[in-house]
């Protein structure tokens, strides 16, 4: 989606700018933008495509100031164009906005201005926005957009500065995200932490309706009707190296080695004495025993290992649990009480299905938390009963990886914490269920150490135009999620399917032209019921002249006669299997995609987080 970055300081802002839409790049754009004032003069520089283009068009013709705004864009409304760039300027150049989201009623407003005269030059929504400030813009531009935001419908975040008050950012947000970053005698408004964090820690997560006047002297946050409000700065533990690549070429084979990290500090802190504890949860013993029914909502990957949590909800709780893809959820008018409890799962927090998802929910009365991995941002302000963080830190790269495993560590905790609160289970099974979880960070640790052998198979297998990736019971949505991160970087067709499917259907696919990716493992003390029955599945794929490459348990002697390829992971019981088992899943996709010299970072057509329909 769109990335904003504004500043007012001493500095020179263009530099400062740039480098922050830089760090914003992973949202996904097609267009950028930055505008600076100095002295009497607003100027404006644009260009379609990435951000060297717009380094071009500034080398070519410098601007100036310590006051300014830019903007990365994500086409909604108006194709990918100079004239349709942020920021957009009102009709005679003295003041420029930047914005993130959609407005809803922008064709009508646009009507009523030009009927009064005023002159379009885009066909986007945003520009809208740039000329409703211009008609009550008199002496006060914070006056201005407060009037001005009282005739929008939709979503918005955005940053406006004009000639007119020259000294100060107006920032304003309603259902996208923006932040204010605290300097020392600087201030920055940023869609996301990682396009400031170099040069302050200490950041402000505007509320909805709420707007922020930046001076050279400070900040002041007001609802949209003026009141004045206090917030304190969260202070951000991330290290800016995090947000770098570390070494690594891509952000996302970063993220896949973090995991023994970003795992285990999930699990910081949540296991006291054998006893999980969750303290930004607010169910009261009570609300938990109530829990007749668990709704599991999300989008993509998050949806993923929400089908993994089902596994591990209802085996520990014995709550019927239902999992929803969240753009399903919210039109199918579901049957919610308040004795149901609506978890939403987000990386990012602010996908706009998932949101609407958890509205729907609280509108009915649900019970209503979230597994979210950033700090303040509207998912979790929007989870009543509380939220349990993954603390994967920041993940940059589109493909969802480390913040995965993480919502899977999370559920499982989740899970074990219900389980116990509703004495489904006793001390010494969570003493169980704990003591294997503590032993995940190191197991998946092991199996990044065979990351070689994966990618000089990923190497045989880069040219091929389709892949079937198949699980059964709790490796089925993985083998969903395998294929998913194999076709959303590498865009080579890739489709996960239950196993017990395969003579439905499938199976008419298979030839030497069609790899099999076979999720075959073993849990430990139970030996899994479905093992017997995906081997059988794997030979009938080999009958048909099927490739095989199987992510199989350490030991297995059977699956090494049946499958061409053989990744193995360390065994473990059935629910926490899904956290090893997509790692070498990750991993191929990657190596595949990097073969191939695809953008594995920045996808084609995708964004790292879809806060739009
Ligand atoms: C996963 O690799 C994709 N980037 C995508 O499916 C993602 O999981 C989905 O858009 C949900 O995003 P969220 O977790 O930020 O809500």
């Amino acid at each position: 989606m769109c990335g904003i970055v504004g500043y007012i300081g001493t500095k020179d802002a263009v530099s400062i700018l740039i480098d922050g839409l830089r760090k914003l790049e992973y949202r996904g754009y097609d267009s950028a933008g930055v505008a600076a004032i100095t002295g009497s003069n607003l100027e404006l520089r644009r260009s379609v495509g990435k951000i060297i283009n717009l380094e071009e068009v500034i080398r070519n013709n410098p601007i100036q100031g310590n006051i300014g705004i830019a903007h990365t864009r994500w086409a909604t409304h108006g194709r990918p164009c100079e004239e349709n760039a942020h920021p957009h300027c009102d009709c005679h150049n003295q003041l420029v906005i930047v914005h993130n989201g959609i407005i809803e009623n922008y064709a009508q407003l646009k009507e009523d201005l030009i009927s009064k005269g005023h002159q379009f030059r885009s066909q986007t929504d945003t520009e809208v926005i740039a000329h409703l400030i211009e008609e009550y813009l008199k002496e006060d531009l914070e006056e201005a957009v407060r009037k001005a935001l009282t005739k929008i419908e939709g979503a918005y975040a955005l940053g406006v500065i004009s000639l007119k008050q020259s000294d100060r950012i107006i920032a304003a947000r309603l259902a996208s995200p923006l932040i204010v970053g605290m300097g020392d005698g600087e201030f920055f408004i940023a869609s996301d932490v990682p396009a400031i964090l170099s040069y302050t820690r200490q950041v402000i997560f505007l509320e909805d309706k709420e707007m922020a006047v930046l001076t050279r002297e400070g900040v002041e946050i007001t609802t949209l009707k003026g009141t004045s409000i206090q917030k304190t700065p969260t202070y951000i533990e991330w290290d800016p190296i995090m947000a770098e690549k570390g070494g690594y070429r891509h952000f996302m084979l970063k993220e896949i080695h973090e995991q023994p990290r970003s795992i285990e500090d999930t699990i910081r802190g949540r296991i006291v004495e054998n006893e999980v504890c969750l303290d930004e949860l607010n169910l009261s013993k009570e609300d938990i025993a109530n829990i007749d029914k668990i709704f599991i909502v999300a989008c993509g990957t998050a949806y993923y290992s929400g089908v993994v949590g089902r596994f591990m909800l209802e085996g520990l709780t014995r709550i019927p649990t239902e999992t929803d893809i969240a753009s399903e959820f919210r039109y199918r008018n579901p049957i919610l009480t308040d004795k149901t409890l609506l978890i939403a799962i987000s990386q990012s927090g602010e996908t706009a299905d998932t949101l609407a998802g958890i509205k729907e929910g609280k509108e009915k009365g649900a019970k209503v938390i979230s597994i979210c991995n950033v700090i303040g941002s509207s998912l979790t302000r929007e989870s009543n009963e509380g939220i349990v963080y993954t603390r994967a830190g920041i993940e940059i790269g589109v493909a969802s990886t480390k913040a995965f495993t993480s919502q899977l560590t999370a559920l499982y905790l989740l899970a074990v914490y219900l389980g116990r609160q509703k004495g489904v289970i006793d001390e010494h099974k969570t003493k169980e269920l704990l003591d294997q979880l503590r032993l995940i960070p190191r197991e998946v640790e092991n199996i990044l150490t065979d990351e070689e052998k994966i990618k000089e198979i990923s190497h045989q297998f880069q040219h091929y135009h389709n892949f079937l990736y198949l699980g059964r019971g709790i490796n089925f949505p993985i083998a969903l999620e395998g294929a998913l991160k194999l076709k959303e970087i590498s865009y080579i067709h890739a489709e996960g399917y239950p196993a017990g499917e395969m003579k439905h259907g499938p199976i008419a696919l298979i030839d030497e032209d069609m790899p099999v990716v076979a999720i075959a493992t073993q849990c430990m003390a139970t030996q899994g019921t479905v093992y017997d029955k995906i081997l059988s599945n794997i030979e009938e794929a080999k009958a048909r002249d099927g490739i095989i490459i199987a992510v199989a348990s350490s030991g297995d002697t059977q699956i090494t006669k049946k499958a061409d390829y053989c990744f193995y992971i360390p065994k473990t019981t059935e629910f926490l299997t899904p956290i090893l088992s997509v790692i070498p899943l990750q991993l191929l996709a990657y190596h595949i995609a990097n073969y191939r010299g695809c953008d594995v970072d920045q996808p084609r057509n995708l964004a790292k987080s879809v806060t739009v329909e």
